[in-house]
C-alpha cells in the first residue's frame, strides 16, 4: 500500500499520514497529541470530552499499522461502551477504501490482511492489568482509551 519511500516519510509524521492517507483534518489539539506520540514512549492526555481525543487514538492506531512492520496494538478501555461503541468503532469510521484493500476491521480485530497473525491491533476489556500483557513484538504500541485518573496511550 505505501512504499518504503512513504513509509519512511510518515513513521514521524503522523500529521501527515491523517491528512494525506486517512484523509482526515486533524485539529491543533490532535495534531499535538499525535505529534507528542510520534515523539515519546509515553503519552498522557487530559482534558474534557468531545474534543477528538478518542478520534485521534483510532488515527494513531491505523498509522501505526501502516507505518511498522509486524505491530502488535494491544486496545484497552474501563468499559465494553467505551472500547467498543466508541474507540473501535472510530477506527472502522476512519478505514477508506484504499487502507480496506490492505487492512481487515473486524468486531475482534484489526489486522493486515496478508499477516492476521502478527500484524494487527486488538480491543481487550478488563479491569485487571493483565489485559494487556503477554504481547511481544519489536514494535508494540498500548493504547488506553479514557483511563480513569488520566488518559493515555504509550508507545
Ligand atoms: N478532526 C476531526 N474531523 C472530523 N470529525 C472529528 C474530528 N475529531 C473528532 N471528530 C468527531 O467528533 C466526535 C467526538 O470525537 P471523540 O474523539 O469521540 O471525542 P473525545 O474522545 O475527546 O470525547 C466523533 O464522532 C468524531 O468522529
Ligand atoms: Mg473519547
Amino acid at each position: 500500500m505505501l512504499t518504503t519511500e512513504a513509509i519512511l516519510y510518515y513513521k514521524d509524521r503522523p500529521v501527515e499520514f491523517v491528512q494525506d492517507i486517512i484523509k482526515a483534518i486533524p485539529d491543533e489539539n490532535q495534531s499535538d497529541i499525535l505529534n507528542r506520540v510520534a515523539k515519546n514512549r509515553m503519552t498522557s492526555i487530559r482534558s474534557g470530552h468531545g474534543i477528538g481525543k478518542s478520534t485521534a487514538l483510532s488515527w494513531l492506531i491505523i498509522w501505526f499499522m501502516c507505518t511498522r512492520p509486524f505491530p502488535k496494538i494491544p486496545c484497552t478501555a474501563p468499559t465494553k461502551h467505551q472500547l467498543y461503541d466508541i474507540l473501535w468503532a472510530e477506527i472502522a469510521k476512519w478505514l477508506n477504501p484504499t487502507l480496506r484493500t490492505e487492512i481487515e476491521w473486524t468486531q475482534e480485530k484489526l489486522y493486515m490482511k496478508a499477516y492476521p497473525e502478527n500484524w494487527f491491533a486488538v480491543p481487550r476489556t478488563a479491569t485487571l492489568p493483565d489485559a494487556l500483557q503477554g504481547f511481544h513484538a519489536d514494535h508494540l504500541l498500548y493504547i488506553i482509551d479514557e483511563a480513569s485518573r488520566s488518559k493515555r496511550c504509550s508507545i
